[in-house]
């Protein structure tokens, strides 16, 4: 349950955002997306719905720059990918919009940024957040193809790890089967992710 206050202030975000990209629509109807399905993932899996809202409307509000003006706002406030720039500017809208966030909206807490931060490249030590934002990315309404049922036939049948070990795991099977650029550390998080699991299976 979202009290009246935090409602208000999902109100408020929800209408700067509308604002914010209201030359792409489709890219907002995926936010909407996102956010929605973050809060139903926070509400299954016990997480604030509030911060699962918020950071699925605010993920990709870096996104509506062009691939130039990421990479050139990147530089002025010294964000960085490992990897040569035309393979790492898809990446940077995640950690970009993370520093920039927060000067927009200082009401919100510092989860929020993170999750939003790691939705592109996630991380070894994820938080529940941050794992409710990188998967509802994948399984909005919007998504399409079998793998996205799939992925939402798991929701609530399994934990909340698995279902991102799932969803980061195809992740990268989709980056290798089609050769494109595999951020470094994919694999130390894919690993970190699949001891844990091996882990609690025993
Ligand atoms: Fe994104
Ligand atoms: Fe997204």
């Amino acid at each position: 349950m979202i009290d009246t206050s935090r409602r208000a202030m999902l109100h408020a975000i929800e209408t700067r955002l509308r604002d914010h990209m209201s030359g792409a629509p489709k890219r907002l109807r995926h936010v909407l997306g996102v956010s929605q399905t973050a809060a139903e993932l926070a509400r299954i899996y016990g997480v604030d719905e509030f911060e699962a809202c918020a950071a699925g409307l605010l993920h990709d509000w870096d996104k509506v720059l062009t691939p130039d003006e990421t990479l050139a706002r990147a530089a002025e406030l010294g964000v960085s990918l490992d990897g040569p720039a035309d393979r790492v500017v898809g990446l940077l809208h995640g950690p970009l919009a993370a520093r920039e966030l927060p000067a927009l909206f200082p009401e919100l807490p510092a989860a929020v940024f993170q999750a939003v931060d790691r939705h592109t490249v996630g991380a070894i030590d994820m938080m529940p957040l941050d794992m409710v934002v990188f998967i509802a990315d994948a399984i909005e309404p919007g998504r399409v193809g079998a793998y996205a049922d799939e992925l939402r036939a798991q929701v609530g049948e399994v934990t909340l790890d698995e279902l991102f070990f799932s969803c980061f795991s195809h992740g990268i099977t989709y980056v290798v089967s089609t050769g494109r650029y595999l951020y470094p550390t994919a694999v130390d998080i894919y690993n970190t992710y699949a001891i844990r699991r091996t882990l609690s299976e025993r």
